[in-house]
């Protein structure tokens, strides 16, 4: 049975003091619901809260950075490395979000390259795909998605694919408010599946948590994970909310 996962991306929001509020609020309110101890909760705060988030949440909660730099470590200005974050205690980082892809330029290469940093330093990378809505209109989303997955991971091993999970988040949902159907969602999970099935065989296929992400809320939530390839969610603005995300948490 592969891994069920409820993550939240908080993208830039919340200063520390409010950073660190909503994340012990969270945690009460996911030892207050009795969740599931299966299922993985990962939340992803700014790079500037997970130092001090680490220290008052609960095993239970695992946490993801937002991104890393492509390089180990040096002259690069502004950047956090892999190594540093695993310093902190941080379990995952999220790669390749489409807010990186089109504000910043992450390219399938760059975004290889983060991964391979991630895995390097004992880490999970939540590798985020999907397409423009224009890109789904044309008709071209599974051929979108197909080379993301084909720069972005397929030259990693099957043993590294093990800690590697896939968040398809197609842009045209991410804060939009339009959330895929629970039929386009397991469309796309599926496709993906398959595409790692012919690459990697069915026990690695089978053990990959594949996660949606775009307009995730507590009313939607039930019906996207009950689809058999959606693995869990992805959450952005959802995630804010400590009483919201715990419902989508029990949603899984
Ligand atoms: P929203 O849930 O706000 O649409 O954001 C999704 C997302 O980008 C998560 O990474």
């Amino acid at each position: 049975m592969r891994k069920k996962i409820v993550a939240g991306n908080w993208k830039m929001n919340t200063t520390l003091e409010a950073g660190i509020k909503l994340a012990k609020e969270l945690d009460a309110s996911v030892a207050n619901a009795n969740v599931k101890p299966e299922i993985g909760i990962i939340i992803a705060p700014p790079f500037t809260h997970l130092a001090s988030i680490k220290q008052v949440v609960s095993e239970h909660i695992c946490l993801a950075a937002q991104n890393c730099a492509d390089h180990k470590s040096g002259a690069y200005t502004g950047e956090v490395s892999a190594e540093m974050l695993k310093a902190v205690g941080v379990n995952a980082v999220i790669i390749g979000h489409s807010e990186r892809r089109s504000y910043y330029g992450d390219t399938d290469q760059v975004i290889a390259s983060k991964i391979r940093l991630v895995l390097d330093n004992d880490m999970k990378a939540i590798f985020c795909c999907g397409e423009t809505l224009d890109e789904r209109n044309a008709g071209n989303h599974f051929a979108v998605v197909k080379t993301q997955m084909e720069n972005g991971i397929f030259g990693f091993t099957a043993d590294e694919l093990e800690k590697i999970v896939i968040a398809y988040e197609p842009v045209w949902a991410i804060g939009t408010g339009v959330t895929a159907s629970a039929e386009q969602a397991q469309e796309m999970h599926g496709y993906i599946r398959k595409l790692m099935t012919e690459k990697y065989g069915k026990d690695v296929s089978e053990a990959c948590p594949i996660l949606y992400g775009g307009s995730v809320n507590a009313k939607n939530a039930a019906e996207l994970f009950a689809q058999p390839d959606v693995d869990g969610g992805l959450v952005g603005g959802a995630s804010l909310d400590p009483a919201g995300f715990t419902e989508i948490i029990k949603a899984r």
